[in-house]
């Protein structure tokens, strides 16, 4: 099996790779042109890439053997998810490897905005010396108030309670609470108790500029706000007018409404001139760390696709993970169209060759459905040919063990 790892995907990727017996990795440490990625992909079945590449419908087109995509980053934007399923490509990602990264620097930013690191940094750059105690606090016994208590936030929870910190949060399903940590009666509570107010949220509707200039006016005064989250959760306008009046002390921003696409474009913000706010390019989850993590996760769901057809944590596949497949089986994996009597056809198709089904696992999301199915022996090349005319295949593979 060929696996083609783009855009200097990180190492730990090909020890986790190198998993599948026989596998051959070739990496290319760019982005390739659509001409290059077509030409490179001839024979792959795996492909490791990260944001710079786009897969679209005329690059899959054109890569008839490629089984899985590892997208080796966050985000999946960068591929036609669904032209990849009705080709019956899976795709991955690791979209939680790098929430530690992420968790370490609010926690340090809420220990430099309690101490005035922004505008004291800024000063003795200047070549002034500000040495004075005025307005600079210990994070220990404030109140943090987390909105969105996911992997991020829950994680800080437990580093900023280390730090002797007073944690309320806020999410809108029922989170358990870690450690001493408890849900505030209210977002607007909330904001009204905290001395710091983090996000944690996704973007979504409701949370699309959540603090807008209402919302960070219901916030204490002297309080700080941090978004390491989602640049469109925050009015940024009324975040520099709030900083510039002092009703707020201070604001680490790591994400923009407007983020330069390269760093050959200039950063633009309302922000560049507020002294107090701590700004940082989107680096939030960018540690080697992160790196190394996504390289593990992203390359072990490639694996078990590859050696035995499990989906879990796909985002265009149905999820299914049959395990481990026993001596002496073959597993039949098929994506198929979901509509009724294509169960029936896959079964009598395998009867009819004489093979016994020893377990079979259905899955089905939308329009696609994901079988995986391991009968006694061998399968004949014959069988797999008659199940990929079956009315509603979309693409038949098998393993043997
Ligand atoms: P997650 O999905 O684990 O947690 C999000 C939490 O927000 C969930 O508990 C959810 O129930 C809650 N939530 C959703 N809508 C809400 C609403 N309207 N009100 C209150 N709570 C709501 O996500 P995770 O991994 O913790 O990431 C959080 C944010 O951090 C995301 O926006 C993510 O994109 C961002 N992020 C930023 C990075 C950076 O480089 N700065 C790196 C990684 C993630």
């Amino acid at each position: 099996m060929k696996a083609l790892l783009l855009e200097n995907v990180h190492g730990d990727a090909d020890d986790v790779l190198g998993q599948i017996p026989g596998v051959e990795i070739e990496r290319i440490g760019h982005a390739l042109d659509p001409d290059e990625l077509k030409a490179a992909l001839n024979g792959v079945a795996l492909l490791g890439i990260r944001s710079r590449t786009r897969i679209t419908e005329d690059i899959l087109e054109a890569a008839p053997d490629l089984l899985a995509i590892g997208c080796f980053c966050i985000g999946t934007n960068q591929v036609d998810l669904e032209a990849a399923a009705k080709r019956g490509i899976a795709v991955f990602n690791a979209p939680f490897a790098n929430t530690r990264s992420v968790a370490e620097l609010t926690l340090a930013s809420t220990v430099m905005l309690m101490r005035g690191i922004p505008q004291k940094l800024a000063a003795i750059k200047r070549g002034e010396w500000q040495k004075s105690a005025v307005g600079s606090h210990e994070v220990r016994s404030k109140k943090l108030g987390i909105i969105g208590y996911g992997n991020i936030g829950s994680q800080l929870s437990v580093l900023a309670s280390g730090h002797g910190m007073h944690v309320h949060f806020h999410d809108n399903e029922p989170k358990l609470a870690h450690g001493n940590a408890r849900p505030a009666a209210s977002l607007d509570e909330l904001l009204a108790i905290s001395d710091v107010v983090t996000l944690h949220v996704p973007s979504t509707p409701q949370t699309r500029m959540m603090m807008d200039a209402a919302a960070i006016g219901k916030m204490k005064k002297g309080a700080f706000l941090i978004n390491h989250a989602r640049g469109d959760l925050v009015d940024v306008a009324a975040l520099a007018s709030a900083l510039k009046s002092g009703h707020l002390a201070g604001a680490a921003i790591d994400v923009f409404p407007v983020e330069p696409a390269s760093k050959d474009e200039a950063f633009e913000s309302p922000l560049r001139d507020c002294e107090t706010a701590l700004l940082t390019p989107h680096i939030g989850g960018s540690t080697e760390e992160a790196q190394a993590a996504i390289g593990m996760d992203a390359g072990l769901k490639l694996v078990r696709y590859a050696m035995r057809g499990g989906s879990a944590k796909s985002v265009n596949f149905p999820e299914l993970d049959a395990g481990e497949l026993a001596d002496g089986r073959t597993r039949i994996l098929a994506l198929h169209g979901n509509a009724p009597g294509y169960l029936s056809t896959l079964t009598r198709e395998i009867s009819d060759a004489g093979l016994n089904i020893a377990a079979h696992y259905l899955n089905t999301v939308g329009e696609l459905g994901y079988v995986s199915t391991d009968v006694e022996g061998d399968v004949s090349p014959e069988l797999l040919d008659h199940l990929r005319q079956a009315t509603g295949t979309i693409r038949i593979r098998s393993i043997s063990a």
